[in-house]
């Protein structure tokens, strides 16, 4: 099933590399990623740099010890210059063994799918209040911004709980992580990172007093501060006081913006779809597919890196010399026709979809029953509580990202401001 081009073939692989990069490109990347797919799996771009489309190679290339993180985000010249990547270089998502087993054994270890089960009280309570607040703002049927009303502050305050945050504190933290995560897209002029670098030195110096806070006062606590300090004080060499730190200010922005995309997103398609909108208020959609299918046709994290760290390697029986970089483009894979029938349409009802949105293998995903959590409460809330939800006259805009992909503004209306009598 070739679909007939709508532009000119670009056979180059480097061509259709730029035209991601490109402002079409990172508004909509999807026809690209079609042509992408038609190419092949694996695209040699030149240079050592490879593009890798296809669902099954990009699940193989996640898999692969063979295929490290050390080195395929930034160099260590770049880890030097930069506090923020420095810091996230510390962290499990940039480490390979046997750094990235010693650390990751501990997160998993407070992280557990039990934990995260018990805070769905929590989470539905979060969505409540924000709700409420939401209803409020909208009550006239003036507009809304769904991102700063709700699908930002979700998930800051979710895991500021999680971590034990004081509340007083949250507000520093919107834009702090904000500002951190332009560190995990590609920046093609380093001044771009010194927001990041200055939030970098922030929340480090945060989590750090922080920490101090709670040696000196120890309490009994479930949170993952605690649980993570009681390890680091355990001292048997398991995490070291960078890392610890390191890996707090990770989980604050690893599952901040990522889990706001996700909501944003998934409104926008319920917007688009009004039949979808109108099964999961009847019962007749589950919101767990309808969620997984959200991850896969619109991935908040649309790629990720890795690089040959072995000779002989090959990825869909391309040979891949050792130092080769991988760009693995996850929200192609997630729409791989090889993998998905009639994979442009959206659609609730798949089963067993599996999308590679939280990644696979060692590095998949730590929060991504949190993130799915949250999502799966949240839905069905909102629009229960909201039978009129629509969009307002103001289009949303987008995030004008590579990596991560969602909208900075969402203006609503929540009711349709008709005067109960
Ligand atoms: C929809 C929301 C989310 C998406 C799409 C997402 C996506 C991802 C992806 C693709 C990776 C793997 C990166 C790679 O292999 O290169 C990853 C790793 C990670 N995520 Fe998430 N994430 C989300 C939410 C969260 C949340 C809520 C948390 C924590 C509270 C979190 C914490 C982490 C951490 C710590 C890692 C690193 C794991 C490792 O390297 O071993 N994420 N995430």
């Amino acid at each position: 099933m070739t679909a007939a081009p709508q532009q000119a073939q670009t056979p180059d692989p480097a061509a259709l590399a730029l035209e991601m990069l490109a402002p079409g490109g990172r508004e909509d990347p999807y026809p690209l990623y079609a042509r992408a797919l038609e190419m092949g799996p694996v695209l040699d771009v030149g240079g050592g740099l490879y593009l890798v489309t296809g669902y099954d190679a990009v699940n193989r290339a996640l898999r692969n010890p063979a295929f490290g993180v050390t080195g395929a985000q930034a160099s260590p010249e770049d880890r030097d210059a930069h506090d923020a990547i420095g810091l996230l270089a510390r962290s499990v998502l940039e480490n390979d063994p046997p750094e990235h087993t010693r650390m990751r054994a501990l997160m998993n270890s407070v992280f557990t799918p039990r934990r995260i089960a018990a805070y769905e009280p929590m989470v539905a309570e979060v969505v409540g209040e924000l709700l409420d607040s939401l209803a409020e703002s909208g009550a006239d049927g003036a507009p809304v911004d769904f991102m700063t009303a709700f699908a930002s502050p979700l998930p800051l305050t979710v895991i500021c709980e999680m971590l034990g945050v004081p509340a007083a504190d949250r507000h520093l933290f919107r834009t702090l992580a904000a500002d951190l995560t332009i560190a995990l897209e590609f920046v093609a002029d380093p001044a771009m990172l010194l927001p990041a670098d200055a939030a970098a030195v922030r929340l480090a110096g945060y989590f750090g007093d922080l920490v101090a806070e709670r040696r000196a006062h120890p309490r009994e606590s479930e949170d993952l501060v605690g649980a993570l300090l009681a390890a680091r004080d355990a001292g048997d060499g398991r995490l070291s006081e960078g890392e610890l730190l390191a890996n707090l200010t990770l989980l604050l922005v690893a599952g901040f913006e990522t889990t706001t995309d996700l909501l944003g997103n998934g409104l926008r398609l319920l917007f688009d779809h009004p039949e979808a909108a109108a099964g999961l208020r009847a019962g007749r959609i589950e919101v767990g597919p309808f969620v997984e299918e959200v991850l896969r046709y619109e991935s908040p994290v649309q790629l990720t890196s890795r690089i040959v760290h072995a000779d002989g390697q090959e990825l869909a029986g391309v040979p891949l010399p050792r130092g080769a970089q991988l760009v693995l483009l996850v929200g192609a894979a997630n729409r791989d026709p090889a993998r998905y029938p009639d994979p442009e349409r959206f659609d609730p009802t798949r089963t067993a979809s599996r999308p590679l949105s939280f990644g696979a293998g060692a590095h998949v995903c730590i929060g991504n029953g949190l993130a799915r959590l949250e999502a799966a409460v949240a839905f069905p809330l909102l629009l229960a509580r909201f039978p009129h939800l629509a969009p307002a006259d103001t289009p949303p805009t987008r995030r004008d990202r590579v990596v991560l992909r969602g909208h900075g503004t969402f203006p609503v209306r929540v009711t349709q401001g008709v005067p109960v009598a």
